[in-house]
This record gives structure tokens, sequence and C-alpha cells, in this order.
């Protein structure tokens, strides 16, 4: 793992936005993994200014969502098709197509076939090139909860109390309102993508990333398994970098790689 440390979350947006740009100047036709919540949404907005200054096109690439719920209105805003379609491809955001945008079919009447056919699409594309992920309270990445299979594929999945209480406050509140069940890709369908670019902000996530890096792999904390990927690199601001322990080495060692 690769660990930067960065003053804010304009900061980690900032070196995020860059790699990814970079992406897709060696090869336009890369294929994204998109993350929803709000922790990549300053992230995404770095990518419509550098596509209106002419410097990104996700114009010949594809985007693949990492998670959805299941039995969201399809007009709902919430819905994470809805949230990247307002991120990356409503009024030219990125370049990116809507039919470029793939996300699980929620409204499938079968929510497992949905999943098998999502595992496929990944699969027939060749892979995701870059992965963004950010991080729930719990660990847990895509939609996948402690106790999630550590090599699972894409697959129908139940939310945990916790996660819907964190996800209430883009549901007025009401966890009520929070769907309990998703469509997600499994730990080992994010595993298989060549890179994993993993983003984490605030306070309330510093617990969850000292375990993610320095605890041990265990389905417990599920963005652990990242520590068994060679390409994964996870930018934090300070806050959530508050509990690490070899903080001031992670520091110095991202300054030697960069230098
Ligand atoms: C959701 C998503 C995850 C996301 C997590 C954190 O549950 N399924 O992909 O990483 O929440 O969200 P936020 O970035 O809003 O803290």
């Amino acid at each position: 793992m690769k660990i930067g440390i960065f003053a804010d979350a304009q900061e980690c947006a900032s070196v995020a936005s860059e790699i990814i740009i970079d992406l897709f100047a060696d090869d336009p036709t890369s294929v994204l993994g998109v993350a929803t919540g709000s922790t990549p949404e300053p992230t995404y907005q770095m990518l419509r200014q550098a596509h209106q200054a002419g410097r990104f096109s996700l114009a010949k690439g594809q985007a693949f969502a990492l998670d959805e719920y299941v039995g969201i209105p399809s007009d709902h805003p919430e819905r994470y098709r809805n949230m990247l379609l307002r991120n990356l491809v409503e009024n030219d955001a990125t370049g990116l197509l809507d039919e470029n945008l793939h996300t699980p079919d929620s409204e499938h009447p079968d929510p497992q076939v949905a999943a098998a056919e999502y595992e496929a699409k990944i699969a027939a594309i060749g892979g995701v090139s870059l992965q963004i992920l950010g991080i729930g309270t719990d660990g847990h990445i895509g939609f996948n909860e402690p106790g999630t299979s550590l090599t699972e594929v894409t697959h129908v999945d139940y939310l945990m109390e916790q996660t819907r209480i964190d996800n209430a406050r883009f549901f007025d509140h009401q966890i009520d309102q929070v769907p309990t069940q998703c469509i997600t890709q499994g730990l080992g369908t994010i595993m298989s993508a060549k890179r994993i670019l993993l983003l984490a902000t605030g306070k309330q996530k510093a617990e969850a990333v000292k375990e993610i890096c320095e605890g041990s792999v265990s389905a417990f904390w599920p963005g652990s398994i990242l520590q068994m990927h060679r390409q994964a690199t996870v930018l934090l601001d300070e806050d959530a970098a508050s509990h690490l322990q070899l903080a001031d080495y992670y520091r110095q060692r991202w300054a030697l790689q960069q230098g």
C-alpha cells in the first residue's frame, strides 16, 4: 500500500484527480471504477474542471459503479446511477457517455441475476483499470460489510445498521428511507482492478483507516483486503490519518516516492 497524507480533502482530491488524468492521457480507453458517497465528489469536481480546460476526457472511456441500492425508485436523486450521471455525464461533465456508465441493474426482477450479469460485464471488458474507493466507518468498501467473504464476486447483500445510520443524511435523516438491500461488487471483484485508489477524509474515518492500513487482514474490516493488492494507493487527510501509528514514516516515504 502507498499511503499519502495531505492537509485536507481538497488536496487529496487534487492528487487523486491528477492520477486519473494521467491514466486517461496514457490510455483514453481506460475503464474507471467509480465510487459514490460524498468523499469522491471533490475529485469528480476537479475532473470536470480538467475536462472544461481540455486536459481530460472520458469520451472514449468506460465507467463502472461499485454498487447500487436495491428497491430505490429510478428517479430518486440518491440512486447511485443518478449521482454518477450528475457528477460525470450530464452537461458534458467529463465527456463520459450515458451508455458508457455502467451500474448494477437494481430494477431487475431478480437482483441475483442482475449481480451475475454485472460481474460478467466487468469481466467481458477486461476488468477495471483504476478503481476509486471510499470507505465506510465500519471499514466497508463498495457495500461489502463486515463478514463478507474476502474473495466474493458481485452479489446481493444487506446494509449494516451503522451504514444506514451513516447514509441517512442523504435521505432527509430518515433511516427508514435508506434501502436495506444492495448489489455490490465483491471484494474479489474490487481486488481484480489493476489499480486501486482509496480516499478517506474526516475524523469519523480514522478508526477504519487505522484498521484497514495497519490492522490484520480480516473480514471484520473488509477494506483491509487492500493490503493484498500490489497497486493500492490510499489518500488521506490529516483527520483520517490521525490514528495511524506510522504516519510519519508514510509521509517521508510518499515524499521520496514522488521525488
Ligand atoms: C457508501 C458507499 C461506499 C462509500 C461509503 C462512504 O455506503 N456504498 O462506496 O465509500 O458509503 O461514504 P462517504 O464517502 O459519504 O463517507
